[in-house]
């Protein structure tokens, strides 16, 4: 696990984070895969619709010089939400995903930990999130603070709060 490296992302990364949405893309057991143009639809779409807005923030983990994980959050407002959205004034973790050869490895803890302490040590008081509850990805995001905060069509949405200390 500790040769993974982890990076900010930048504009540069955009055809990685493509992939990534994608691969974030959940499927229960035994049903098939969507087709890859699933990330155009609208309400997909929009987590990197005009990458590298203010309010963006990614990281890229690396093994040597190939990018195997992302993560990223973004800023929305009441006109432009998406799932997991709460206010203007939280980031929504847009995507989490690691490259399927990759994963069970550590290094989606190490993406969201890094994540977790920028997104607090930018000031924000929480975070945000939608997953679907049969997803493994849950308990992860559970043991890092996340609570079901409400319930979007099949999709929890979560919220992780910072507190004062
Ligand atoms: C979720 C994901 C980013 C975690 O990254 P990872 O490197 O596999 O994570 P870690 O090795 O640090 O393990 C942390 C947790 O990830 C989940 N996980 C681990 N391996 C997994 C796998 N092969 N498939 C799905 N989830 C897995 C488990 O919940 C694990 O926690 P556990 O140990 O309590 O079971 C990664 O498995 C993935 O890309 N899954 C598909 C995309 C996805 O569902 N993203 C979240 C969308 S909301």
């Amino acid at each position: 696990m500790t040769q993974y490296k982890i990076r900010p992302g930048t504009k540069e990364d955009m055809e990685f984070l493509r992939e990534m949405l994608y691969q974030a893309i959940y499927v229960p057991e035994g049903q098939e895969r969507p087709s890859r143009n699933i990330i155009e639809r609208p309400e997909i779409a929009k987590y990197l619709n005009g990458w590298g807005r203010d309010g963006d923030i990614a990281f890229i983990a690396i093994d040597e010089d190939k990018p195997v994980g992302a993560v990223w959050t973004r800023l929305f407002d009441d006109r432009n939400q998406t799932y997991g959205y709460i206010n203007e004034h939280t980031p929504v973790l847009s995507c989490m995903a690691v490259s399927p050869e990759y994963r069970g490895d550590g290094i989606g803890t190490l993406l969201l930990s890094k994540m977790m302490e920028k997104v607090r040590s930018e000031g924000y008081e929480s975070i945000s999130l939608s997953v679907d509850p049969g997803n493994p990805a849950r308990r992860l995001y559970e043991r890092y603070g996340f609570e079901k905060v409400g319930i979007n069509g099949t999709s929890w949405d979560m919220e992780s709060k910072f507190g004062e200390n």
